[in-house]
């Protein structure tokens, strides 16, 4: 059997991708693995083994709570940040649906709240994006002026995922409470390990966690529901998480994501300054470059996202070319066999499509090291120099 490269930061090259998703951190994997071991039985049977695995799940329940300022029984441990959204959207809203159909939104959420709405206009529910500004970020009053009697729900991230902008939820949260009976849906996905996230005090009444971005493992997220929120469960069968979504629960996951979540919050005040000082110094090496614009807010951003524009440039060619050269980044678009659909978060931030065809995201982790970053500097300004110049002419953009 062929296997894939096993990630050590000693050998392998520069990993940029941390917002695609981050390696398993090895305290994590520690107290998962009595789980994928020994600790094997069925939360809901009665016996010893499955009153150990249930003992394992509610403490992963209790811990993760405890992490982002929740109660236990408020959390919905899910498959990802995905169906945490899914369940999220879809259960509000049919939940809500004899007193209304209109759901308000914007346009630069990630697809699992994008596509999950999209699938309920099929219903005849009504979806209304809000537009952004230049930086991506929406306008509460905006919001406010959108929401009308027949709303049930609002959905705006926490930051993007794509330029790292950071939404003003506070403000957002407040506009959307004053409308009685509307509840706020937010993806925090992305934005969970980077800021101090209290969901008690955010202002939301659904939000969606994922805890491959913060060291976790994959396929776990959770949703966490205010009490009091009336949700219908969108998968059926068993009476696991209080009747929210059924289906034998993934212990293991849960623990390693509860896990995951402390040791975040136990660091975060080490862990942002001292990524953010990295990012801002690649940030400063690609500014020196002309035809290199940044994206998304300068300040009010997610400490561990650089994104840019190369004009000019295929932003598919300079991820492959880096590649190459030992530094993984994404693009800002998402790649579909073959072709690059340009970023729907771009295209609603502004840019046309032959601009955001240069999109290019880096994204560290409190995995990356200053070693990390003097190479990254010495090979990303080098790799786009090189292309830059081939397509001198094109670039003649004002960059700013
Ligand atoms: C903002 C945002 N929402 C949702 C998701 C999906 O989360 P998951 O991969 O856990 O399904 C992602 C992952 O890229 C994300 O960045």
């Amino acid at each position: 059997m062929r296997r894939g490269p096993v990630y050590n930061p000693r050998t392998m090259p520069v990993y940029l991708d941390h917002a695609a998703t981050t390696p398993l951190r090895p305290e994590v994997l520690e107290a998962m693995t009595p789980y994928l071991g020994g600790v094997f039985g069925n939360p809901s049977s009665g016996h010893a083994f499955g009153r150990a695995a249930r003992e394992a799940l509610d403490d992963a329940h209790e811990r993760l709570a405890r992490a982002i300022g929740a109660e236990a029984r408020e959390i919905v441990f899910t498959s990802g940040g995905t169906e945490a959204s899914n369940l999220g959207l879809k259960g509000a809203a049919w939940a809500g649906k004899s007193r209304g159909h209109r759901i308000v939104t914007t346009p630069v959420e990630h697809h699992a709240v994008g596509h999950s709405l999209a699938y309920l206009e099929h219903f005849g529910f009504e979806v209304v994006q809000v537009p952004v500004d230049r930086y991506g970020r929406v306008d509460p009053a905006d919001i406010d002026r959108a929401i009308t009697e027949r709303t049930t729900l609002v959905s705006v991230m926490l930051a993007n995922n794509e330029v790292g902008t950071l939404e003003p939820i506070a403000e957002v949260a407040e506009v959307v409470h004053a409308h009685r009976g509307v509840l706020l849906h937010v993806d925090a996905v992305q934005a969970a390990p980077w800021v101090d996230l209290d969901v008690a005090s955010l202002g939301a009444d659904l939000v969606a966690l994922s805890a491959h971005k913060a060291e976790g493992p994959k396929g776990t997220g959770a949703l966490w529901i205010r009490r009091g929120t009336h949700l219908l469960a969108q998968q059926h069968g068993g009476s696991q998480e209080r009747h929210r979504r059924a289906g034998t629960e993934n212990v293991a996951g849960a623990v390693g994501m509860a896990r995951a979540f402390e040791l975040v919050r136990a660091e975060r005040e080490i862990t942002v300054p001292r990524v953010r000082a990295l990012r801002d110094r690649l940030a400063a090496a690609l500014a020196d470059l002309e035809g290199v614009e940044p994206t998304g807010h300068p300040t009010e951003r997610l400490p561990h996202i650089l994104s840019v524009i190369a004009h000019g440039i295929d932003g598919a060619t300079a991820a492959q070319a880096l590649d190459l050269e030992g530094v993984a980044i994404s693009t800002g678009s998402a790649c579909t066999t073959g072709s690059t659909e340009p970023s729907h978060v771009l295209d609603a931030m502004g840019y046309p499509a032959d601009e955001a065809r240069g999109a290019l995201r880096l994204s560290l982790g409190r995995s990356t090291t200053t070693a990390d970053i003097a190479e990254a500097e010495r090979v990303v300004t080098a790799v786009l120099a090189r292309l830059l110049a081939m397509t001198a002419p094109a670039h003649g953009v004002a960059a700013g």
